[in-house]
């Protein structure tokens, strides 16, 4: 079986999906760092160096990579994955699950506004702004997360609330 996360940065696609392969004895993929493994740089070195196009390129070939594989696995994608170049249909067609962790715009303002260094798409936007960004940008996203096979509502839930949830789609 395979499982993929989608969700906007910070929904918490990596810690719920880590623990998620554990419990499931399941293979745990981030395509974040599976991405920085093949290229080996880092996602915001790989943003510099050679810019969003080459990166998506990348990611798009990851994904197939990664749900081509012959086992049981978790796939945690980055928040832009499943918006550009097909990557939704194939995640549909490949994977028997596709989770969108969403998490609601001042929840997410709260999380990303402490870590927005190691994000290229938010690193420049100053503090006031955030929330307009943010607002635009899952806007924007929403036609792609909304095509997840389930939404689950993330917000004032723990990682393990979260997990117990989605095992309970599984069955
Ligand atoms: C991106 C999200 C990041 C990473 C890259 C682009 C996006 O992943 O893939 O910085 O387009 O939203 P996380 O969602 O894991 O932060």
């Amino acid at each position: 079986m395979k499982i993929v996360l989608v969700g906007y940065m910070g929904s918490g696609k990596s810690t719920v999906g880590k623990r998620l392969a554990k419990d499931l004895g399941f293979n745990f993929f981030d395509l974040d760092s599976y991405m920085e493994a093949s290229q080996k740089m880092k996602i915001p070195e790989i943003f510099k160096e050679k810019g969003e196009i080459y990166f998506r390129k990348i990611e798009k070939d990851c994904v197939r990579e990664v749900l081509s594989l012959k086992e049981d696995l978790i796939l945690s994608t980055g928040g832009g994955t499943p918006c550009y170049g097909g990557n939704i249909d194939v995640m549909l067609a490949l994977a028997e699950h596709v989770f969108f962790l969403k998490v609601s715009i001042p929840e997410l303002v709260k999380r990303l506004s402490k870590e927005k260094e190691d994000r290229p798409l938010i690193r420049h936007i100053d503090e006031e702004s955030l929330p307009e960004f943010i607002g635009r940008h899952l806007f924007e996203r929403n036609n792609f997360y909304s095509r997840a096979t389930k939404t689950i509502d993330c917000d004032n839930k723990e990682p393990r609330t979260i997990v117990e949830e989605v095992k309970g789609f599984l069955v």
